[in-house]
């Protein structure tokens, strides 16, 4: 799967760590566009979000992961992008949940809050689990009518 992933200052650290295990025995499968930011200089999680957004509304990722500190910013930023389903998730059974039924296309995760192990468990869970369809199906489409107003 071809994922795009972004960070703040306050993720940098978990994404470096995501980065090189989704390219190698973690998830060897997928393909990583790295959209930054590059270190621990302090900047400003709207511009990594609306990168990875747009990575994946235009199709050059099927998936996004998201990191910052809480994982809030950066998901209240992500879903400003029409098409984009953005979901802050902390346990595995909410990264679940967010796929299952919420069809999330991003993953925001608290890197303040969470350490690789859990990361990766929510990543492999969110990745691994198929859309619910049916009455979620339904709740999208009410969702997408309010990208109009
Ligand atoms: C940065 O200090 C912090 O505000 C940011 O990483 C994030 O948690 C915002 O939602």
């Amino acid at each position: 799967m071809k994922i795009a992933i972004g960070a703040d200052h306050a993720g940098y650290r978990l994404k470096a760590k995501l980065v090189s295990w989704l390219r190698s025995a973690g998830g060897g499968r997928h393909q990583v566009v790295d959209l930054g930011c590059g270190g621990v200089d302090s900047c400003d999680y709207p511009d990594l979000a609306a990168a990875v957004a747009r990575a994946v509304k235009g199709g050059k990722a099927s998936r996004g992961i998201l990191l910052c500190g809480t994982g809030i910013g950066m998901a209240m930023a992500a879903n400003k992008i029409h098409g984009i389903r953005a979901a802050v998730t902390w346990n595995p059974r909410t990264a679940a949940l967010a796929a299952e039924h919420n069809g999330a296309n991003v993953i925001c995760l608290p890197a303040r809050f969470a350490g690789i192990t859990k990361a990766q468990v929510m990543i492999r869970t969110f990745l691994s689990t198929p859309f619910g369809g049916g009455r979620h199906a339904r709740r999208l489409r009410k969702i997408k009518q309010l990208e109009k107003c």
